[in-house]
């Protein structure tokens, strides 16, 4: 009986967020990707072809263990002149089986709250610290982001997003290599080094989906949501409203 109840609870919950998600329209013009019109910068078509180099990079890879569980390797998908990145953790069981990122129930809510964002999944690019799923989705361990790491990070000097938006603990305290907790970092922004001499990139960080989903309150749904609002102000995007 208490079982029932929870998982009546559970839906009534989920529901209640995926039509907060769902109930947003734009207005005004968005630009969520970069045109193809500077000279000084690759073409849609070349970050491309460098990003398929390190797709090719990623499915022979074997520097760690994760090798011997993983079914299909994530390098990650979307729009090479996306403005904005979306980074998660590691591949989960959905995510494995199909090879694509957030493709799972939090993969569901992530693409909501994009497009409660006046954009499409299509327009931004989402990737993850791991390539290959940890069993049993454990925490990736140190020498598996080690390994894995230069991968994203070739990924982001490609796609030279304006805002990356770090899904959840591991992927934020990773690449701004803190100790802080989400909690702290999230809600504003910090700066994400690429290399000496190069401009920084803004960086968000936001609870993760399947966080959001495991713990469920309006005020977090309205933390992430706040997240996303600021970062759809400093591209200069449209904040759709209710
Ligand atoms: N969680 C992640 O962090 N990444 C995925 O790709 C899916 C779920």
């Amino acid at each position: 009986m208490q079982k029932e109840i929870d998982i009546n609870k559970v839906a009534r919950q989920h529901l209640e967020m995926e039509e907060f998600f769902c109930g947003f329209t734009v207005k005004g013009v968005a630009t969520p990707t970069t045109p193809d019109q500077k000279e000084s910068t690759m073409t849609k078509a070349e970050k491309q072809k460098e990003l398929d180099k390190i797709f090719e990079e990623v499915r022979v890879c074997c520097q760690c263990e994760l090798v011997s569980t993983r079914n299909k390797v994530v390098p990650g998908e979307g729009n090479p002149n996306a403005r904005i990145m979306f980074v998660g953790e590691a591949p989960g069981a959905d995510e494995d089986a199909q090879g694509r990122p957030f493709v799972g129930r939090a993969g569901k809510l992530l693409e909501n709250i994009i497009i409660a964002c006046g954009l499409k999944r299509s327009d931004v690019f989402i990737g993850n610290i791991l390539k290959c799923r940890p069993p049993g989705n454990r925490d990736p361990k140190a020498e598996e982001i080690i390994c894995c790491l230069p991968f994203l990070q070739r990924q982001i000097e490609i796609i030279s997003p304006e805002v990356i938006v770090a899904l959840g603990a591991h992927a934020a305290k990773t690449l701004l290599n803190s100790n802080d907790t989400i909690g702290h970092l999230r809600g504003h922004f910090h700066e994400y080094v690429t290399g000496p001499g190069k401009p920084p990139i803004k960086f968000m960080a936001t609870y993760h989906p399947a966080y959001l989903l495991r713990n469920y309150s309006q005020e977090n749904r309205k933390r992430v949501w706040e997240d996303m609002k600021k970062v759809l102000i400093e591209l200069n995007l449209p904040v759709p409203k209710k």
